[in-house]
């Protein structure tokens, strides 16, 4: 039988080092469907490993992940077919640059869920929809801008239907004019029920959709809350701190919070 109170992803005291250097010291959480978590923290601080030992690109040494309530260190699994359940979004994209955008989404229903062409290419299609991209499926990345590669990328994970989708920095490598359609489109797929865990210093996109809000600092939790905590009344001096540094460097992008209120 289903349980619907399981959680989606369940990360118990995770602890991952790269030879002497301890990245994350003992890191839990937890996400139930359709609930959108914000991870952000100085860089460093062991944001990106924490999503590769999630979907264990980057096994950790100690811990627990649980998909579905599905062990995914457990040595008897299936890691490649329980990692098609886990979106990845990337920083830089990660596009095959010699394949056209519709090429790009469809090849892992292709290579990993056996779909026939035809069928891969319809889903594909649909994914590029989402991400308002349909007009664009016969172009090479190198023929899109910034924006509109990350949205392609966010389609690829979309089309996989997965449990969850985990984004790196989905917008930091984007001119700033390009950040507000990936946003956008971040948004869109949050409202309709998408379960996120989001490492992102866009505080306009975690005020508005995340469930709850993780600050990490030197492979530590350091404070967690809802978004209102964070924006009214953070406790700890390094996290007011670093959210005045996030104020003059990223600005306040309230503006996605304008685009919701006059939908
Ligand atoms: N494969 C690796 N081998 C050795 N050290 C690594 C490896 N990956 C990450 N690190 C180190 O682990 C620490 C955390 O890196 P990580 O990329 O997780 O930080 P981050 O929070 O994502 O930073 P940023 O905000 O800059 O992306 C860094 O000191 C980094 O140099
Ligand atoms: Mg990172």
């Amino acid at each position: 039988m289903v349980n619907l109170e399981e959680p989606v992803l369940k990360v118990v005291d995770l602890w991952k080092s790269y030879g002497k250097l301890e990245v994350l010291k003992g890191i839990s959480f937890e996400l139930k469907k359709q609930e959108v978590k914000v991870i952000f923290g100085p860089s460093g601080s062991g944001k990106s490993t924490l999503l590769r030992c999630i979907n264990m690109l980057d096994p950790p040494q100690k811990g627990e992940v649980y998909l579905s309530g599905i062990n995914l260190m457990d040595k008897n699994v299936n890691l490649n077919k329980l990692r098609s359940k886990i979106g990845m979004v990337f920083q830089h994209f990660n596009l095959f640059s010699h394949l056209k955008a519709i090429d790009n989404v469809s090849l892992g229903l292709r290579r990993v869920k056996g779909m026939s062409k035809d069928l891969a290419k319809q889903k594909a299609l649909e994914a590029l929809k989402r991400v308002k991209l349909a007009d664009r499926a016969n172009h090479y990345p190198a023929e899109l801008s910034g924006g509109q590669q990350q949205r392609v990328g966010i389609a690829r994970a979309l089309a996989m239907d997965p449990e969850i989708i985990l984004f790196d920095e989905p917008t930091s490598a984007l001119d700033p004019e390009l950040i507000g359609e990936v946003l956008q489109v971040m948004l869109d797929i949050a409202k309709t029920g998408t379960t996120m865990v989001v490492v992102t210093h866009e505080m306009g996109f975690a005020r508005a959709v995340a469930s709850e809000m993780i600050y990490i600092e030197n492979g530590l939790i350091v404070e967690r809350g809802i978004p209102n905590h964070f924006f009214e009344s953070p406790k700890s001096e390094r996290v007011k701190h670093f959210l005045r540094q996030i104020d003059v460097l990223y600005g306040k992008h309230e503006d996605l919070i304008k685009i919701e209120k006059e939908k």
